[in-house]
């Protein structure tokens, strides 16, 4: 009866598909629990791919049940898109995806306003994914959320619908010269997928915790990472969920008393894509080198993601924050690309050295960060399957990092494939 959650320690893209992946051998459930299809996933089976926006990553293992969990927001044409691409592929989906009732659902008003928001926001932009997001959770919170249980019922559907246009359509006109948007066709919108979800619909908690009490295991999977969370990120430079791990106790409906690892996964170095802050950010041809041996665009939107070496003090503050079990490092062999590996181990700000993770937006602003040097690695590591395998810099630079975020590697990855991985500990 354990469930283990897997998140990201920095900006999104450590991996996480390909880790939950690794662990999903071992459990019978694999539950989203916050964000939408703004996230991109990527398992490798063989010589298949799959790119995973909405559906948990152990929809690819056909002995595993996946839930959508209330903490999710979701696009049902995403969604309807995504499970039938995956089952053209032979998977089969619908009777292994179940999809809280309560999980709010993205409206064609909420992808609009997200667009007409950045644009207005200027250089000042988030760089958000434009899946409508942001402004499908702030309408959970002002509670003028549609919610996927409300596909099954037509007249509530559009009395809700009808609340959350006044003010919407108010601003669409006034601020931004649209057309309003009408409840007639947003409904029939909607209920031209009330076939596709409604066997999907389900009390997804209940289910998982029942699941838990016969002794099954679960596996909670993170959607973005702790340096986007709505409350402990680089505000605004955020998403508007929590992937950090209380949020997966919220957004999954199942409690404390049931979680027992946290696995927490970092890249051997840093990623980013959006706006905001990025101390360790690297603007010369490492940047390039690392970019291009880690394809390093994004799975979502295909947007090129800036790139930076290991920005330490940040991954051990978000380490700390999620009270990670044990750590996950992924793409070890991008580094075997680049002569010398520098980590960053403090920050200079304003003149002064500061060895924690600055609070204030301001100093992450002014950060400079402070390296440790390190000497590269010769030759090719993808091959390796146990620690001793890699060259003496590369597991130097595996203690080095261990060591400072203070837990247990569980998987170090050193390749795209699902078995180039050095599995030390399997956590669930
Ligand atoms: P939103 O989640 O689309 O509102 O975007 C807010 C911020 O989070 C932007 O900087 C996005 O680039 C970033 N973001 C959202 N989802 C992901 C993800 O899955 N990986 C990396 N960054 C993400």
């Amino acid at each position: 009866m354990t469930a283990t959650v897997v998140l990201g320690l920095a900006w999104g893209d450590e991996g996480k598909g390909r880790v939950c992946d690794a662990l999903a051998s071992d459990a019978d459930y694999v539950s989203r629990y916050s964000g939408g299809n703004n996230a991109g996933h990527t398992v490798r089976v063989g010589s298949e791919e799959f790119k995973l926006n909405l559906v948990p990553s152990g929809i690819v293992r056909e002995d595993v049940v996946c839930t959508i969990g209330n903490g999710v927001v979701v696009n049902p044409e995403a969604l309807c898109e995504e499970v039938q691409a995956l089952e053209a592929r032979g998977l089969s989906v619908r009777d292994r995806l179940k999809v809280d009732g309560r999980a709010h659902l993205i409206m064609p008003y909420h992808i609009a306003l997200d667009s007409h928001r950045e644009l207005a926001l200027g250089d000042a932009r988030i760089g958000t994914t434009n899946r409508g997001i942001g402004p499908a959770y702030e309408d959970k919170v002002a509670r003028y959320g549609i919610r996927v249980q409300d596909i099954s019922d037509e007249g509530i559907l559009k009395a809700k619908l009808k609340a959350a246009l006044r003010e919407k359509n108010a601003i669409f006109e006034n601020v931004y010269g649209e057309k309003p948007y009408e409840v007639s066709d947003l409904a029939s919108w909607l209920l031209e997928y009330e076939d596709f979800m409604a066997p999907m619909i389900s009390d997804t908690g209940t289910f998982l915790r029942e699941g838990l009490e016969n002794r099954e295991k679960v596996l909670l999977e993170g959607g973005q990472a702790t340096l986007l969370d709505n409350d402990h990120g680089t505000y605004p430079f955020v998403t508007s969920s929590n992937p950090t791990v209380g949020g997966a106790i919220v957004g999954s409906g199942i409690s404390t008393q049931y979680l027992e690892y946290v696995v927490g996964v970092t890249k051997a170095y840093t990623t980013r894509v959006g706006d905001g802050p990025m101390p360790t950010e690297l603007f010369d041809e490492t940047a390039e080198t690392i970019r291009e041996a880690g394809h390093e665009y994004g799975t979502a939107t295909g947007r090129a993601r800036r790139v930076g070496w290991l920005d330490l003090p940040a991954v051990k503050w978000a380490a700390s924050l999620n009270g990670i079990t044990h750590l996950a490092l992924t793409l070890l062999d991008v580094l075997s690309a680049v002569e010398k590996v520098n980590v960053c181990v403090g920050y200079e700000i304003d003149g002064k050295r500061f060895d924690g993770y600055p609070m204030h937006q301001t100093d992450l602003h002014h950060a400079r960060p402070i390296y440790k040097e390190l000497p590269g690695w010769d030759g090719d590591i993808t091959g390796c399957r146990m620690r001793v395998d890699l060259p003496r810099e590369a597991r130097e630079f595996v203690e080095f990092v261990e060591a400072e975020i203070g837990a247990p590697l569980c998987m170090i990855s050193v390749g795209p494939e699902r078995e180039q991985a050095i599995v030390e500990r399997i956590a669930v």
